[in-house]
């Protein structure tokens, strides 16, 4: 790097901290009011009374499970289908069934005994038995699949204050995958307690269930971040199963010799699905919804940049992209083309013809997704707000104040996304850029995450009211659905406005459901090896959990990638669905040509591929419409009883066919592969391969397999 070069990129850092620290007063003062209001509405202490549902009185069947009143608590059990089942154990407030796509289901053939046991209810599909349950006097639940096998065996629960305390047994050897965005090994009972030190110990590691802004830079072991799901799939010897817990409540989840999950308040209700990891997720993704076809382009590559603040700006990446040969489909626009880092704005002194430059972009090849937020700048100058005001659409706190928080456009306001009129109000915002030609929207800081010096970086839970669908509600309840309803807005905006356009949005946050609507990307993720690492459990993770488009900011977010960790994550992105660069406002602008020869070359190459084989990936999109399997898979969806492979995290298969390899170290020219079971053909070189490999990965190359008897579909070269 010559020293000008350098010496501009320490300029551009100094310049990006000056602007990060331009917050610091108003982040001050939001910490202190913060903790003021979090202390005037502090929870009251648990109430006696209530801890275990005690001896079971009496069992009613009903026309699909049964009623179980026990003496401090009752149990409803109900089939959705012979191999769901959904639990609700109450007191405590039903949840407002956001995350659920699927209310009406078949009745299912069921017997519900007595035994010694306990009460048994067994599922049936053709006469036979599918899903067997057990519920104990005191409370505890085993369930058994087709083949008689117990999969889960669970403790009676525990209330405590206003929220449920859920436990159930762990064998030894069982993997647990899910729980949504993890910043952790793919199998989550490996993730350990780090000390402030960085001090691996043995207590494994807490999962908090309360979406995150990861903000600025994350590594491996952060946690929460952005898109929390309380849900796990179990995988063991004798089988597997998925639990999806529907209480969007704060919440901790620990895997020890037991599962437990200790949420803030709600019902405790929850769902059971046994079956084969691919049976189980398709049945999650049947009653929480399954993605739209995404439009042909979003399966190409995107280049972004927190920079591009004019059109010329953005005309000369793509002519960047032409005049290197390489690629192009999409561009993202960040909060620099806004006006004041507005909500639905577009800086016409900056892009002056807007619908023009579109088309221009298109004549190209090139589409225009521009980012929002959901914080509204609180000022009579912005019609946004004062279109909220008369409508009442924004938080406030039980005293009637609008609850102010600072984010990018300064002091904001938040739009109640529970109530329909909110989400109408905001879906119309989005009519005006679909009109002139803006192809789709990327929802950034809608966890929601605001600006503080310390506390947590989101609203007061308990002081910020919610309408709840008119039940109402706080922000302990609604903060994990807020990124989901705002998509939800913004699916339906693009749905109405251009009905024969397969949408796209991308959402930071998101829970249960979010597939519905939505992609997702990684967050900022730290420019190192070990986050490269990471990228793979934390994008399969996603997927067991129900979100199969996700990809991370190719070369992370802070910082500036050396040519060869930059290489080696483009090349590993160049198979997972969304395949974008996107770097932040104190870094180099990252393009492919920067780093000169042989990079560029080699992601000339690659991107060619990844082209070629966009057939496939268009297949395996439709896949997920149809079964909610994800595109990125983990290796054991090749063979989930091999249990060698359940751990296996520094490889994925993309489908069913192919097997991708990535190079994880710095110098790293070759690596080790378990083939799952079967034959596989080395892609650079045709020669067929199985068990444990070693093979060589120069710069030019990462070892991809194709699982022998695959048809490719690829497109001409
Ligand atoms: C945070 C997002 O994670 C990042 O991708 C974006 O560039 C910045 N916000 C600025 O909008």
């Amino acid at each position: 790097m010559t020293w000008i070069k350098q010496l501009s990129l320490k300029y551009k850092y100094f310049l990006g901290s000056l602007f990060y620290l331009s917050y610091a007063p108003k982040a001050l003062r939001y910490s202190r009011w913060k903790e003021k209001v979090e202390r005037q509405y502090a929870a009251p202490p648990p109430s006696e009374g209530l801890d275990r549902p005690g001896k079971l009185l009496r069992c009613e069947a009903t026309e699909n499970g049964a009623n179980l009143y026990f003496e401090q608590a009752e149990l409803e059990v109900s089939f959705l289908t012979p191999d769901l089942v959904r639990m609700t154990w109450r007191p405590g407030i039903l949840p407002v069934p956001y995350g659920i796509a699927q209310q009406d289901w078949k009745s299912v053939s069921l017997q519900v005994e007595e035994t010694p046991d306990g009460w048994t209810m067994t599922s049936r599909s053709n006469e036979v038995p599918v899903l067997k349950l057990t519920v104990s006097d005191d409370g505890r639940i085993t369930f058994s699949d087709a083949f008689g096998n117990v999969v889960r065996e669970e403790l009676p629960p525990e209330k405590s204050g206003d929220g449920w305390t859920h436990r159930s047994h762990l064998r030894p050897t069982e993997a647990v995958y899910g729980l949504g965005e993890r910043s952790v090994p793919l199998n989550l009972r490996l993730a350990r307690e780090v000390t402030e030190k960085q001090k691996v110990t043995e207590t494994p590691k807490t999962f908090r269930m309360w979406n995150y802004d990861a903000a600025g830079k994350y590594d491996a072991g952060a946690d929460p971040m952005y898109i929390c799901i309380p849900l796990y799939l179990g995988l063991h010897d004798q089988g597997s199963y998925l639990v999806f817990y529907e209480n969007s409540f704060d919440a901790r989840f620990t895997f020890s010799d037991v599962a437990t999950a200790t949420f803030e308040g709600g019902a405790l209700r929850y769902y059971v699905t046994v079956g084969t990891p691919a049976q189980v997720l398709e049945r999650y993704t049947q009653l929480t919804g399954r993605p739209p076809m995404p439009p042909r382009w979003a399966l190409g590559y995107h280049q972004s940049h927190w920079g591009y603040e004019t059109e010329e700006a953005v005309r000369v990446t793509y002519q960047g992209f032409e005049a290197h040969d390489l690629p192009l489909s999409v561009i993202h626009l960040d909060i620099d083309v806004q006006v004041g880092f507005r909500a639905f704005t577009i800086d016409p002194d900056r892009f002056p013809n807007l619908r023009g430059f579109i088309e221009e972009l298109l004549q190209h090849g090139v589409q225009f997704v521009t980012i929002l937020n959901p914080g509204v700048k609180l000022s009579r100058k912005s019609n946004l707000f004062l279109e909220g005001q008369v409508l009442d659409a924004f938080c406030k706190s039980p005293d009637g104040q609008l609850v102010v928080a600072p984010v990018w456009p300064g002091w904001c306001v938040f739009p109640d996304f529970t109530h329909p009129i909110v989400r109408r109000w905001w879906s119309r915002q989005y009519e005006y850029l679909l009109d002139v030609g803006v192809a789709g929207f990327w929802h950034d800081m809608n966890e929601p995450a605001a600006f503080i010096i310390w506390g947590d970086r989101s609203l007061p839970p308990r002081a910020t009211q919610h309408y709840m669908e008119g039940r109402g509600g706080n922000h302990l309840e609604a903060h994990n659905v807020y990124g989901l309803l705002q998509a939800q807005a913004a699916y339906e905006s693009l749905c109405q406005t251009r009905p024969h356009q397969c949408p796209f949005i991308v959402s930071r946050a998101g829970w249960a459901g979010l597939q519905r609507y939505a992609w997702t990307w990684t967050g900022d993720i730290e420019c190192t090896w070990t986050a490269l690492r990471q990228t793979i459990s934390t994008v399969a993770g996603l997927g067991l959990s129900g979100i199969p488009y996700s990809g991370p900011d190719i070369g992370g977010f802070q910082g500036n990638p050396s040519a060869e960790l930059y290489l080696r994550w483009f090349q590993m992105c160049n198979f997972v669905t969304f395949c974008r660069t996107h770097s932040a406002n104190n870094v180099e602008d990252r393009t492919p040509w920067i780093y000169g020869e042989p990079t560029l070359s080699i992601i000339r190459q690659f991107l060619r591929l990844r082209y070629r084989l966009i057939p496939y990936f268009y297949t395996l999109s439709w896949e997920a419409t149809q079964k909610g399997y994800p595109p990125v898979r983990p290796v054991f969806w090749a063979d989930f009883t091999d249990a060698n492979l359940w751990n296996m995290d520094d490889a994925f298969l993309l489908g069913d066919r192919l097997l991708i390899c990535p190079i994880l170290e710095e110098g790293g020219r070759s690596r080790q592969v378990t083939l799952p079971k079967g034959q596989w053909y080395h892609f650079w070189d045709d020669s067929r391969l199985e068990g444990q490999v070693t093979v060589e990965a120069p710069l030019e190359q990462i070892p991809i397999f194709v699982k022998a008897g695959t048809i490719l579909p690829m497109e001409e070269g």
